[in-house]
């Protein structure tokens, strides 16, 4: 017999909703997607989530729980304490459609909008060819399971629907990140093309979507700094300056 808790659910949908309290039971070992799904099976059937794998890599269960967002699956309730109260409620970025779950749709455009892959004229499929040493300096950017932590908590979007037509946000930064480094990919200047069609500009560094990345990416280090500074150093090298002077005459 585990201890009883108490957890306070968003519940509501595009409409407007509010916070209901809950005692439920926990027992050892369980994370806050357990408590939920036993909220489900014995006070609220209705209560809506949306979840898959439960093992932290399908990127489904993300909600904030006391405030900060998280994988439902991935967080122990020993993370709080014995008379915390648990406050669950859903991403704040996106839309509700109903309880925790939200319309991440946001994210699907952002990703149609971003240039695929393009190989060289003349390479076909099969005759690709790259380096080890290529394939693994993109490999944490291929970690990312698409939970959209990141884009829920990044403040250029967050509370701010005007920005999301311009800002691609940090997971599609670091997907232009990961092509910008791919030897093969000839679709042109991914650093420019971040800075001019996926609002790279509007990011200040603040770090917080690599303090939530489940996976651990270096999204700000890795991906977004080295961007920004190629950028810069492109516009404002004299050397450079100078060469496109000559050249473009
Ligand atoms: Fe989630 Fe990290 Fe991918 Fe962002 S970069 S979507 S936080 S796994
Ligand atoms: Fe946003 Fe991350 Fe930049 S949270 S402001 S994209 S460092
Ligand atoms: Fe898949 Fe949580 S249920 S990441």
């Amino acid at each position: 017999m585990g201890t009883m808790r108490h957890f306070r659910v968003w519940r509501g949908d595009d409409t407007g909703g509010s916070l209901e309290d809950f005692q439920v039971e926990v027992n050892e070992g369980e994370v806050v997607l357990d408590v939920i799904h036993r909220l489900q099976a014995t006070q609220t059937p209705d209560l809506a989530v949306r979840w898959n794998c439960k093992a932290g890599k399908c990127g489904s269960c993300s909600m904030e729980i006391n405030g900060k967002p998280r994988l439902g699956c991935m967080t122990r309730m020993s993370t709080f304490g014995d008379s915390e109260t648990v406050t669950v409620t859903p991403l704040r970025t996106f839309p509700v459609i109903r309880d925790l779950v939200t319309n991440v749709n946001f994210n699907y455009q952002k990703a149609r909008e971003l240039p695929a892959f393009a190989p060289p004229k003349g390479v076909e499929p099969g005759e690709y060819r790259m380096q080890q040493v290529d394939v693994e300096r993109s490999q944490e950017f291929r970690k990312c399971i698409e939970c959209y932590l990141c884009q829920n908590v990044c403040h250029v979007v967050r509370d701010h629907e005007e920005n999301k037509k311009a800002f691609s946000g940090p997971r599609f930064f670091i997907r232009a990140a990961e092509l910008d480094m791919h030897p093969l990919d000839a679709r042109g200047d991914r650093k420019e093309l971040a800075q001019a069609e996926q609002g790279l500009g509007y990011c200040n560094i603040t770090k917080c979507c690599t303090e939530v990345c489940p996976e651990h990416i270096k999204i700000t280090d890795n991906a977004i700094i080295p961007m920004k500074e190629r950028v810069v150093d492109r516009r404002y090298d004299p050397v450079t300056w100078l060469g496109r002077k000559i050249f473009r005459r």
